[in-house]
């Protein structure tokens, strides 16, 4: 059965977004062919996804010109989805000194890069992807305030920075009469809790902090699927990939069975793990959004789910799961 998708406000800015949107890392250019990412991208839009999550680093830019290319041919109307980019990393191999970290060069290139990758005049949502200590706080607040002065960004944001460097950018947005940063990018799964429920809580009061929250289930290891080992066709032992495995799959005895744990539940409950796991992420209200990754179609349908199964959770559910992982 379809559910209704939920729009949720980017912190305390007007832009509602999607509260499950979709994101492309690990996938196109990498696990998903080009076929996959047009049908992955006309469903999600379809089913009420109007966020779509990319950075310039993702397989090199390549995920960017897929999406660009895919949103494009899908002639989806510009102004019924948002896309987002993220700069730092850098998009080719080895990159010089130009081509990556916060100077206003390389957000500057970053963001022209993007616009064209993607096929659009302006980025919804623009990320600094990861703090970046050689940069003045300033130089990175004003090129992001002048990207938006442009037209070329509409909101701008963090990725995995820390709550005090948070802060130090909008004290300084707030001096100079800057945009001030409206949203976060952070790791938010049941495995990865502290950041976005503890160390973030005062930026929620004091700016309205957004939050669109990455690997809901922890790569895939929320599912189950590597409950028995690393399959195949998996993420983890997708070229170029094999590095997460010692990240999502570290002291995996108690993860999995904590997951083994959560499926348990989700039995109880009619649903699968995986939408548990999406669910229970959907039932804070400090994430509004939380980014789905996906290699094919059935997964994404699969995932969309999870907004049938927030209603399923009460209290005494939610302690159980949240007691699966200790
Ligand atoms: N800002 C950052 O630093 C950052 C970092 C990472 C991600 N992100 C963003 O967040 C998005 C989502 O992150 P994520 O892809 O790591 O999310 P995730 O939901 O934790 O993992 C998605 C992967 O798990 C597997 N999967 C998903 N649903 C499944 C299902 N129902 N059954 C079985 N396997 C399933 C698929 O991989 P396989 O089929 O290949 O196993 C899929 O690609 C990314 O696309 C990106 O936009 C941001």
């Amino acid at each position: 059965m379809e559910h209704e998708m939920q729009y949720r406000r980017l912190g305390a800015s007007g832009l509602k977004i999607s509260a499950l949107s979709f994101g492309s890392w690990a996938t196109f250019g990498a696990a998903a062919g080009r076929k996959e990412a047009r049908e992955l991208c006309a469903l999600a839009h379809d089913r009420g996804i109007n966020f779509f999550d990319n950075a310039e680093t993702y397989s090199n830019g390549e995920s960017e010109r897929i999406m660009g290319d895919v949103l494009g041919d899908l002639r989806l109307s510009r102004d019924s989805y948002c896309v987002s980019s993220k700069v730092f990393f850098g998009s080719v191999e080895a990159p010089r000194p130009t081509q990556h970290g916060l100077s206003r060069k390389h957000i500057h290139d970053a963001c022209e890069q993007a616009l064209q990758r993607l096929r659009v005049d302006y980025l919804d949502l623009f990320f600094c992807h990861r703090p970046d200590p050689e940069v003045p706080m300033q130089e990175i607040v004003s090129t992001m305030d002048r990207l938006i002065r442009q037209g070329k960004v509409l909101y701008w944001g963090t990725s995995e920075w820390s709550a005090k460097e948070i802060a130090e950018a909008v004290e300084v947005a707030r001096a100079m009469h800057f945009e001030l940063p409206t949203m976060e990018q952070p790791q938010y799964s049941l495995l990865h809790r502290a950041r976005v429920e503890v160390e973030y809580a005062p930026l929620y009061a004091d700016i309205g902090l957004g939050t669109t929250i990455w690997s809901p289930l922890a790569s895939g290891l929320l599912t189950g699927k590597y409950n028995q080992g690393v399959p195949a066709d998996s993420r983890l032992a997708t070229e170029g990939y094999q590095w997460l495995q010692k990240l999502v799959l570290s002291d995996d005895k108690n993860r999995i069975e904590g997951v083994v744990r959560l499926q348990a539940i989700a039995e109880e409950l009619g649903c699968t793990s995986a939408q548990l796991a999406i669910a229970w992420c959907l039932l804070n209200p400090r994430v509004s959004s939380v980014i789905l990754g996906a290699t094919r179609t059935s997964q994404l349908v699969e995932n969309l789910g999870a907004l049938g199964v927030v209603e399923r959770i009460d209290d005494t559910i939610k302690a159980r799961i949240e007691a699966c992982f200790g």
